[in-house]
């Protein structure tokens, strides 16, 4: 994004991505570990075994079996396959661990348990939940959505987690409240921040906001797992927002505090770049990012010798108007 160059991630220079020899041996690796099965199956498909190819351990980042969980069958099939999740666990934005798209190791520094997410504001019950409300006070499913990252690149996975709005049925927020803001986790002994000179003055820590009728909106969710397992750290455990019909950016990770406001919040990239990023930030094909187009899109994934990946349109709300284009009308 914005700390790097004024192209998009996928068309960067090999050395500012994940070299390739790393990428395919861990892709060879995790193929053998998940080729099996995704979803749900992944559970129970021995995604925690050790690796044969020396020393790529991204297994054991993945996080623990959440059993029985249902699957919701009006997000059962987004139209598209899964991704693998050697992809999409791989590869991942959180830039309090580093500015590549290579942090899942440097991520594993995020102390996710104990953990404590504060929710207040204009509510009238303020509440705060810790790590076991988060994955047994809820009625957990799994939603296989579509993601679209702002940068053009997106994937297809399986979330479990529960609607947004059971939190707001718990809090209860007062009819002053307008907006939502969520602010990540951000402990500077713990995140070394992108690199770069660019470190310095950046506004820590990540927050994202919603408006209440988004929050309030189906499709909303708290994810605290995906393919059948607890949230890896790389991913924003214990608990990160998903807003599919949105850029990735929006969907702020291992959220530690929430709060129901009468004003819009300052967001992290909005107050960044906010020509760039702004804090609606719905997908949208005919609307480009002042640096490039956003007309289509690259599913991540099993690269070709030319190391590009199958590129799609892209579809505006990222195929999720149904659900939500009443609110923008
Ligand atoms: N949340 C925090 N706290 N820090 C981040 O850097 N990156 C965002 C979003 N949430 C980010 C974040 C961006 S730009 C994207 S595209 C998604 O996380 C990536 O999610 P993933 O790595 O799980 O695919």
């Amino acid at each position: 994004m914005v700390f790097f160059d004024s192209r998009p991630d996928w068309q960067l220079s090999a050395s500012r991505v994940t070299p390739e020899r790393i990428f395919w041996q861990r892709r060879r690796f995790m193929k053998s570990l998940i080729g099996a099965g995704v979803g749900l199956a992944a559970a129970s498909a021995g995604a925690c075994q050790r690796s044969n190819a020396g020393d790529v351990d991204l297994d054991t980042t993945l996080g623990q079996p959440l059993i029985g969980v249902r699957q919701n069958p009006a997000f059962a099939d987004a139209g598209r396959d899964l991704t693998e999740q050697i992809y999409a666990s791989s590869y991942n934005n959180y830039y309090e661990f580093g500015g590549s798209k290579n942090i899942w190791e440097s991520a594993q520094a995020l102390p996710a348990d104990p953990w404590q997410l504060e929710v207040g504001g204009l509510v009238k019950n303020p509440t705060t939940f810790d790590l076991d409300d988060l994955t047994e006070r809820f009625d957990l499913e799994e939603r296989i959505y579509r993601f679209r990252c702002v940068e053009a690149w997106a994937m297809v996975v399986p979330w479990i987690g529960f609607p947004m709005k059971a939190i707001m049925n718990v809090v209860e927020p007062t009819s002053a409240a307008k907006f939502v803001r969520f602010t990540s986790f951000y402990d500077p002994q713990v995140c070394p921040g992108p690199g770069l000179s660019l470190s310095r003055n950046l506004p820590w820590p990540y927050t994202e906001g919603l408006t209440i009728a988004e929050m309030a909106n189906d499709l909303a969710f708290f994810a605290v797992g995906i393919y059948g397992r607890t949230l890896p750290k790389q991913h924003g455990a214990p608990i990160r927002m998903v807003t599919p019909w949105k850029y990735g950016f929006k969907g702020a990770k291992s959220i530690v505090k929430i709060e129901f406001v009468a004003e819009q919040p300052a967001t992290y990239w909005n107050t960044l770049a906010p020509n760039e990023y702004k804090f609606e930030a719905n997908v949208e094909p005919e609307v480009p990012h002042p640096r490039w187009s956003q007309a289509t899109e690259r599913l991540i994934g099993e690269r070709t010798a030319m190391f590009s990946w199958e590129e799609q349109p892209t579809v505006i709300y990222n195929g999720y108007g149904d659900y939500v284009a009443g609110l923008y009308r």
